[in-house]
């Protein structure tokens, strides 16, 4: 497969020319390698592929779901057949650690083998009448067309969230991933369409722009072609997308930024707990919405904590992805160039470790063991900020790069308070041998997701995933709870008495004694 110039799809044909112009999108380890060109798409063009999304969907919805099932089946197949070739490909164009990419890849087999159960399955409910003679049911039936917007730091694995259940449930896509992942978009999307043996425009691609996607949503929307839209990004682009459908009265699935807290407590087993601060703060360079945001340690073992950590970063690998290191570089320039915004937000009342050097790694600001060549690509030193309190822009906002927080608390209720304090609420982790504290912290966390003695990363692919506050509304992906999303409950009563009976009204009533009295 030769993914160098990559176009739209639409009903199974390529989209000619590039109304939105033509990008490259390349290597961040390497700058001076193309991986894909990339031609973009206009608004017009989101609106023709949602067309043809709305064209294809009935005769999908057609299709038994146990039909639909075994196409997820065959999907979940050919992508394991593929699994290094897609990694590779991951890799090479947003720069995740080719063991990481694996585990991407191994997230699309694992959703894939949940829901080709479900075409099996995909229950409604035959449930009693009040009255006689009379049956009722329920059935879930497909949205209908489906929007899909996704980052790119999870290229393949996060698509797949919502594509996978998105089209078992009978709903047609149109699915607008990152340009700067648009090659493993492409290789996606062609081993979806072949896999599946999906029919022409169930599955449709429009690459584009992020201002051109609002556009084409809106009128899209305006024209009735899409049911639902699915998003994974900023808060900030998250709340536009959830203001725009709902002024079409619908409710986008949300999946958007994290402020993700680990809680240290005093029994905590610190060297588990900075393996996991490792892992979750700086593995994929931080860029996960997962990713570790802030060390929330109890003062009796916060400098203990924080040395080890410090020590841990420091020899940490970081370099070239498809070595053996912790992190590569960042996804993309545009992201580069925000972290170092972020990196000004660090003042003189906080103390920097974890590094020889704070910002891009370059041969005048080298980082001690750095793998392979850092002025080849977008590479970062790791940052622990310590000192961090409520009001501090690096305590309140995620800071999507290797940076880090370090804060530390008295009781556990003010652990649980600075964790909530930033507004949002995707996961959040407390490494602690005390039960109880773990309980508490479960009961008093806004997050949608809680590791005990685990980082705030990593989440298996069948439990609900989502978050609340800047971190979500409340919709959840994976597992049996993103059916809600994608299916709408239809609720059938058949009476077969041959009369009119009313509910409420023609109801039997059994006369209880409710003056007995033992
Ligand atoms: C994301 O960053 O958008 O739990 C998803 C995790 C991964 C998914 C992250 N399984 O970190």
């Amino acid at each position: 497969m030769d993914y160098r110039t990559v176009s739209s799809v639409i009903s199974g044909r390529p989209a000619d020319g590039a109304p939105g112009g033509r990008i490259r999108s390349t290597n961040p380890a390497r700058l001076d390698e193309v991986v894909a060109e990339v031609a973009l798409g206009d608004a017009a063009l989101l609106v023709t592929a949602a067309r043809a999304a709305r064209e294809a969907q009935r005769a999908w919805a057609g299709v038994p779901a146990p039909a639909r099932g075994r196409a997820i089946a065959h999907i979940g197949r050919l992508v394991e057949d593929n699994k290094e070739a897609l990694a590779r490909l991951v890799t090479r164009e947003i720069g995740k650690p080719y063991p990481e990419a694996l585990g991407e890849v191994q997230e699309i087999i694992d959703t894939c083998d949940f829901f080709l159960g479900e075409g099996r399955r995909l229950y409604g409910q035959t449930v009693p009448s009040e009255m006689p003679d009379k049956q009722l049911f329920t059935f879930r039936n497909p949205v209908g067309t489906v929007a899909v917007i996704t980052a790119g730091n999870f290229p393949v694995a996060v698509p797949s969230w919502y594509i996978v259940p998105a089209l078992l449930c009978g709903n047609a896509v149109v699915w607008k991933p990152a340009e700067y992942s648009a090659a493993a978009a492409a290789a996606f999307h062609e081993l979806f369409c072949r896999g599946g043996g999906l029919p022409p425009g169930v599955f449709n691609v429009v690459h584009a722009d992020g201002p051109t996607t609002f556009e084409g949503l809106e009128k899209a929307l305006d024209a009735g072609l899409i049911d639902k839209v699915g998003f994974t990004g900023s808060s900030e682009v998250g709340a536009r997308i959830g203001e725009l459908t709902g002024r079409h009265l619908q409710s986008a699935c949300l999946e958007l930024g994290g402020k993700n807290p680990m809680v240290v407590t005093a029994s905590a087993d610190l060297d588990l707990a900075v393996e996991g601060a490792l892992f979750g703060g700086f593995g994929t360079a931080g860029q996960r919405c997962t990713s570790l945001g802030t060390v929330i340690c109890h003062e009796s073992v916060h400098d203990d904590f924080l040395t080890r950590f410090a020590e841990a970063t420091s020899s940490a690998a970081v370099g070239d992805p498809f070595a053996d290191v912790v992190y590569g570089p960042m996804l993309d320039v545009k992201f580069a160039e925000r972290f170092d915004a972020y990196l000004a937000w660090i003042g003189p009342q906080h103390k920097v470790l974890g590094s020889t050097g704070v910002g891009r790694i370059t041969a005048a600001n080298p980082r001690d063991g750095f793998v392979g060549d850092p002025a080849a690509g977008l590479f970062y030193h790791p940052t622990i900020v310590d000192g961090v309190r409520p009001g501090d822009k690096i305590f309140d906002n995620e800071t999507f790069g290797p940076l880090v927080g370090v804060t530390s608390y008295r009781t556990l209720e003010e652990a649980v308070d600075l964790a909530n304090a930033p507004g949002y609420g995707l996961s959040s982790s407390i490494y602690t041998r005390d039960a109880s504290d773990a309980f508490r912290f479960r009961q008093g966390i806004s997050a949608g997701m809680v590791s005990v003695n685990n980082s705030t990363s990593g989440a298996e692919a069948h439990l609900p995933f989502g978050g609340n506050g800047k971190s979500g509304n409340g919709s959840r992906q994976s597992g049996q709870w993103v059916l809600d999303q994608f299916t709408r409950w239809q609720a059938l009563n058949w009476d077969y008495s041959g009369r009119l009976q009313k509910a409420q009204m023609d109801v039997t009533e059994l006369t209880p004694d409710r003056d007995f009295r033992l």
